[in-house]
């Protein structure tokens, strides 16, 4: 028997509060639970799947045998390591209740599409994801008009009307739909027409559904090196071929792109603000890399993700303005500028890309909430929201300073961080050779989230550094964190 992987078991992450051995424990365990690995398996040496899985020893040898201890792995003299002929008795009393009265043969794996979403790289409950300085991407919630959403969810539900109650469109409420593509021909320069507007469950949704309705299994796919770790999630779920594309200056490198993969079905990018590095795309680069995608048939995902907030310089308008043919699909969220929870946000899809779309939403959960659509097309059309972004771009850009400030006044040497124009985070830079990992470890061990740079890529990271998110605390709050980690980085 060989010695190769029997499951992918995907990476461990190092960066998690969630020891590497529990971890590994986990995987197998949920891949014995899901009959990945059936009874009887052998399973690779510990020192097969150290070398697979590039960590030490101990850590296999402790999952393994914390798997023996439980039942789910038997040894077997001069043989190895099997997975257990009989399942272990919690695990009956685990699928116990619901399960009553099933069948009592094995269950079926997981379908192939199932197992390929599972071993998508995740978005993992990290540690740094605890909302905390300078955990990326808060919004300041304490600065919400949350009187007047009250007041708007009041009027819509004084008297709810069969509309509001009712099953609705899968491509979402109609006012708000309005009111999206008035916002966004204003303000992006992408003149759209209302039933090109498809308001989805945030961004994530978006990019998942452009993976699923545009790509087949296999298809390969440009994204930005580094990226937002949902865009690789929604990518590879659907089973993509990940072309990680490295950021210059001027933003994706499409020359490396087509020396890479010039047949790509998609490119995944943020032009008016590189997730995470902060670059502007410059616009000799939008047009090269829409000629590149007019001579392949390839498709374009925009993430406009926070171009509501930029400070200084010149705003330039979204990518899916220049694009004349269609190739661009642009996604947007409310979760920055209002709040995550509210799981609204939108596309703009060429009209007919519509119905499929429209389609592949329905068959997930049908459509968004409808009161909450409403609210917010008021919100909007009522002028809350363009005045609410002017609020927070000052506030923002103040926030911004003040953590400038503090790490040039504490961290001298240590980090290095540099303005940014745009957005709601900057990058801290480490010393070169400084472990990124170990030190976001470290930092959250003082209460402070500090994301690892290297999280953000798959090749390799030019510099170590933090992705450091601003705009959701407050300057109390940043000179505390900041404190703190100077603390964890000169312990
Ligand atoms: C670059 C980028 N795109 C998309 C998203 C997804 O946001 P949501 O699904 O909440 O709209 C995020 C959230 O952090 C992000 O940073």
């Amino acid at each position: 028997m060989d010695e190769g992987p029997l499951v992918d078991l995907g990476r461990l992450t190092r960066t998690s509060a969630t020891p590497l051995y529990r971890q590994l424990y986990e995987r197998l365990r949920a891949s014995i639970l899901a009959g990945h690995l059936p009874p009887g398996t052998r399973l690779p040496s510990t020192r097969a799947l150290q070398a697979e899985l590039g960590v030490g020893r101990n850590t296999v040898a402790d999952a393994f045998s914390q798997l023996l201890a439980e039942g789910y792995l038997e040894t077997r003299k001069g043989s190895g390591t099997y997975v257990a002929r009989t399942i272990p008795d919690d695990l009956v009393t685990l699928r116990g209740a619901s399960e009553r009265g099933r069948s009592p043969h094995r269950r079926r794996p997981l379908s192939e599409r199932g197992r390929v979403i599972v071993a998508a790289p995740s978005m993992p409950d990290l540690e740094w994801r605890k909302r905390r300085p300078f955990y990326p991407g808060v919004p300041a919630y304490e600065l919400l008009p949350i009187d007047t959403w009250r007041r708007l969810m009041a009027r819509h539900w004084r008297r709810p009307s069969a509309g509001v109650l009712g099953y609705g469109a899968p491509v979402g409420y109609e006012p708000l739909r309005h009111a999206i593509a008035q916002h966004l021909t204003a303000v992006r320069g992408v003149s759209c027409d209302p039933g090109q507007v498809i308001v989805v469950a945030g961004s994530q949704q978006a990019l998942d559904l452009a993976a699923r309705v545009l790509l087949d299994a296999g298809d390969a796919a440009w994204i930005e090196d580094p990226a937002f770790p949902g865009a690789r999630a929604a990518l590879s779920g659907a089973g993509a071929r990940l072309v990680p594309v490295r950021i210059d200056d001027d933003g994706i490198d499409v020359a490396e792109g087509e020396r890479l993969a010039s047949d790509a079905r998609l490119a995944y990018v943020s032009p008016s603000h590189q997730y995470p590095l902060g670059k502007t795309m410059s616009v000799a680069r939008r047009l090269e890399l829409l000629r590149w995608a007019e001579a392949h048939g390839a498709w374009i995902v925009e993430d406009d993700y926070d171009s509501e907030f930029r400070y200084r310089g010149r705003v330039l308008p979204a990518l899916k303005g220049l694009d004349e043919h269609g190739w661009v699909i642009y996604v947007g969220t409310f979760s920055k500028v209002l709040f995550p929870s509210l799981r609204l946000g939108y596309m703009v899809v060429p009209d007919d890309l519509v119905d499929a779309f429209a389609a592949a939403r329905a068959l997930s959960d049908r459509h968004p909430p409808t009161a909450e659509q409403a609210v917010l097309a008021d919100f909007i059309t009522d002028g809350h929201f363009l005045r609410h972004i002017r609020r927070m771009r000052l506030v923002y850009a103040e926030r911004q300073a003040v953590l400038l400030e503090h790490v040039g006044k504490r961290l001298g040497g240590l980090l290095e961080v540099e303005a940014d124009e745009a957005g709601m985070h900057v990058i801290g830079r480490l010393p070169q050779g400084a472990d990124d990992v170990a030190l976001s470890l470290a930092c959250a061990g003082r209460g402070v989230s500090a994301p690892p740079l290297s999280h953000y890529y798959m090749g390799e990271p030019a510099q170590p550094g933090f992705v450091l998110g601003y705009t959701g605390y407050d300057e109390p709050a940043i000179n505390w964190g900041v404190r703190m980690m100077g603390h964890a980085l000169a312990p």
